[in-house]
């Protein structure tokens, strides 16, 4: 999952959107998802996976998935926000799934929860929210049973969604909207983009693979990315305020018109491109 700020403790205002957010995500990036928990599968196929547990699970992602591919399997969705472990919820009763999900709403920051011996950690698009994120590892080491696994999935950046010549206003607006949020990105998580290797020896793992993963989406793309863009882009747009010039401002206004001519709902020349790195790591007794 794509990076968002959003610590639910003082942004709760927020949450009904990152929800909606998460969700499209997953959607258009539904085969990514299956691609990555294959490869988990593969590598915990010598062990039995009967209990994951996914760490800051925001609305499920990653837990659904895995409970698709591990059939057998319970999942516990650890988040601080009980706003998307209620989402959870829901989603898990649609899915006809809820006999296989707890939810536990904990602050990660602080003590864990005792979780009794995982079979598989799932920490996507959270480490980075963790003030201590050695100390996070430490105790997801601590939740696993000898010889489980972890997969940590960290992304460089939200995907890029827009052709450089968009037909209106000048080329490559996408590239300038990054740059201008690059500084507020940096300062407001730090470790965003992380090299967790190192970190994930410190705290006891023994790392089995760190594997990068470039996605860019075939034609056609998910039925959703339109609405997926609008979401990314429009939160964006929020952050951008008094950052980017009047001229470009007007160009992405254009682009997040729902019924305007150049809006990201119609538009055939969008594009998927993200680029994640997933870390395995196996605890070790
Ligand atoms: C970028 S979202 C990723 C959600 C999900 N893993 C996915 O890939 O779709 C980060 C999640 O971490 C949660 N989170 C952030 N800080 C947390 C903390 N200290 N304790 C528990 N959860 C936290 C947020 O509420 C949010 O749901």
């Amino acid at each position: 999952m794509a990076s968002h700020s959003h610590q639910p403790h003082d942004n709760a205002h927020d949450e009904p959107f990152v929800a909606e957010l998460l969700d499209l995500e997953a959607e258009v990036l539904h085969a990514h998802l299956t691609e990555l928990t294959g490869w988990l599968a593969e590598l915990t196929a010598d062990r039995p996976v009967r209990r994951v547990l996914d760490l800051g699970s925001g609305t499920g992602t990653g837990t659904f998935a895995l409970l698709r591919r591990f059939e057998d399997a319970e999942a516990i969705a650890v988040d601080a926000s009980p706003r998307l472990l209620h989402h959870l919820q829901g989603r898990a009763r649609e899915l006809g799934v809820a006999d296989r999900v707890r939810t536990v709403e904990a602050d990660l920051d602080a003590a864990w929860p005792d979780f009794g011996g995982v079979d598989l950690v799932w920490a996507s698009g959270a480490l980075h929210h963790m003030s201590d994120p050695d100390r996070a590892l430490r105790e997801a080491h601590a939740a696993l049973a000898p010889g489980g696994l972890l997969a940590a999935i960290e992304m460089a950046d939200v995907p890029y969604f827009l052709p450089d010549d968009l037909g209106i206003g000048r080329p490559g607006l996408e590239a300038r909207c990054r740059a201008a949020l690059a500084d507020r990105h940096a300062e407001a998580l730090p470790h965003r983009g992380a090299d967790w290797g190192p970190l994930l020896s410190r705290a006891g793992f023994a790392i089995e693979a760190e594997r990068p993963f470039t996605i860019e989406l075939p034609r056609p793309l998910p039925e959703a990315t339109g609405r997926y863009a609008r979401a990314m882009l429009g939160r964006m747009r929020t952050a951008l305020d008094g950052r980017l010039s009047a001229e470009d401002m007007s160009v992405l206004d254009a682009l997040l018109d729902g019924d305007g001519p150049h809006s990201v709902l119609h538009r055939d020349d969008l594009v998927v491109r993200t680029e994640r790195t997933v870390w395995a790591a196996r605890s070790q007794a």
